[in-house]
């Protein structure tokens, strides 16, 4: 009750005031961070003062002030194991972003201003959230800064030339060799303005064997070529605004890979954007000094079962047509509804959607499923026109029966994930009734008998369950 007040008080003393992050900071976090921020009792707590996890992107210390952090955390070497509780019930946006503005201002850390609308936009995409996360969370969804980039050893070149592709440096001679120790590919300081090509040699650090994704642009041609093989390359001329851009994945060995990137300044601006994200990860990694921009790069905000329980996506979905019914499972296992077709229409697995597209406005532009192993089912409209769709019912554990209206039929069409498996029960009433059924060759669909056409009886479910094979 007592800390109730106390932020209370401070906003009425100081009605004009931008909040004290300093004082709010002594109130409410030197307790156990110390007020030197390295830790309270002799640094039993984790420091704040020089902590990678406060730096670079604010979105880690944000979520863990809302909503504590629990288990064991590495903090500049050293792996701590306990519980911060949280914090976002008692401290409002603006002094959380007043406190972690004087976190990442003060004892030699030097990081941006965290805004309240920053912190804002958190606490709502959050909102679900009611226990404390895990490192391991945090990490997956937004990785420490990286100290250096991946790129070591890396050396530029310069050509002067007019060309209208990129040339064949082989029979080149440069003008300019120089080593850029920052490992970031930059034009902007070239020697040349116009009419000029480059090259950056450099090895690459995989941090872990897997499917990297690189993403490229360039105003005006680039290339990408690690270990000899053409990753990803934007041709001819034009500007660097993402309409260009281009991803492609790469399978890479953890370790060292000969990195090499051509570009070509045909006239007017230049520049060039390259970042890479790790396996299994959803942050970018800039090695270039122009980092991406929001359409191509803007950072994924998931949208993923919680507790439990089913999520419900309504809207445009990738794939489908326009009045889908996304469903989340718990486990990684999806599915798209299509109210057009009153069928099953898409199946995926891993995560669900990545719903920033979509964070500001409803759009016109469709959510791609944002995981794996996609199937396509129904491509077509299931029943006769008179068909309807008669909307759809959670049962309490939040698993969907979508329902469909054939004459005087009604057709009840439930779904539910376990262990990996997709279980599928439909139920007809009125008389018999063929359903089409898909069986794409990526599905093992139990229940079915090898069936195209599922003969069903009132009264009598059937019960499907589909796997990936
Ligand atoms: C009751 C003690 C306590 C309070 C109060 C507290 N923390 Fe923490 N904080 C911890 C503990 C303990 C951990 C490590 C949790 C773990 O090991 O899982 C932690 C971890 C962190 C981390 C990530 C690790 C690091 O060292 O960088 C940040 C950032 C953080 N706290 C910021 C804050 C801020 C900002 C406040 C004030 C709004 C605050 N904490 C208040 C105990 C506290």
């Amino acid at each position: 009750m007592i800390q109730r007040l106390i932020p209370l008080f401070l906003t009425l003393a100081l009605p004009a005031l931008a909040q004290d992050g300093g004082q709010l900071f002594r109130l409410y976090c030197s307790a156990c961070h110390g007020a030197d921020g390295k830790g309270a009792t002799g640094g039993a707590f984790p420091p704040l003062a020089g902590s990678p996890w406060v730096g670079g992107d604010p979105d880690r210390s944000v979520k863990i002030v809302l909503h504590g952090l629990h288990g064991p955390v590495d903090v500049m070497g050293k792996t701590y194991n306990l519980e911060m509780p949280p914090q976002g019930a008692m401290l409002p946006d603006d002094q959380i972003a007043a406190i972690l503005t004087f976190v990442r201002t003060s004892w030699g850390n030097q990081a941006t201003p965290v805004t309240t609308e920053f912190v804002q936009a958190t606490r709502t995409a959050t909102r679900d959230r009611n226990t404390a996360w895990t490192a391991g969370e945090i990490l997956k969804l937004h990785p420490l800064p990286l100290e250096k980039t991946a790129l070591t050893h890396l050396i530029s070149q310069v050509y002067a030339g007019k060309w209208s592709e990129l040339p064949d440096f082989s029979t080149l001679k440069a003008v300019n060799v120089e080593e850029e120790h920052d490992g970031i590919l930059t034009v902007t300081d070239s020697p040349l303005k116009d009419s000029f090509a480059m090259i950056w040699q450099a090895d690459f650090q995989a941090p872990a064997d897997g499917e990297y994704t690189f993403l490229l642009d360039a105003d005006d041609a680039a290339h990408v070529i690690i270990d000899g093989k053409s990753v990803v390359q934007v041709q001819g001329t034009g500007p660097m605004n993402g309409s260009r851009a281009k991803q492609e994945k790469a399978t890479l060995t953890k370790g060292t890979h000969k990195f090499r990137v051509e570009y070509l300044e045909i006239s007017g601006n230049k520049g060039i954007t390259l970042g890479w994200k790790a396996p299994a990860t959803r942050n970018w990694n800039w090695l270039s000094d122009h980092k991406g921009d929001s359409g191509t790069t803007r950072e994924a905000i998931p949208i993923e079962p919680v507790d439990g329980r089913p999520v419900i996506y309504r809207n445009f979905i990738a794939g489908t047509t326009s009045r889908a019914i996304g469903v989340g499972f718990p486990g990684g296992l999806n599915l798209a509804y299509s109210a057009d077709n009153l069928a099953p229409a898409l199946l995926w697995t891993g995560d669900f959607i990545d719903g920033a597209r979509k964070w500001t406005d409803r759009g016109t532009d469709t959510s791609p499923p944002a995981g794996e192993n996609l199937v396509k089912l129904a491509h077509s409209r299931a029943f006769p026109e008179s068909a309807r769709f008669r909307g759809y019912k959670l049962d309490p554990a939040g698993n969907p029966t979508f329902s469909v209206q054939i004459g005087e039929q009604i057709l009840l069409d439930s779904w539910r994930a376990e262990t990996g498996t997709l279980i599928r029960k439909l139920t007809v009433s009125g008389s018999h009734l063929d359903l089409q059924l898909s069986q794409p060759p990526e599905l093992i669909i139990e229940g079915a008998a090898g069936n195209s056409t599922l003969k069903l009886t009132s009264g009598q479910p059937v019960t499907l369950t589909y796997r990936w094979k």
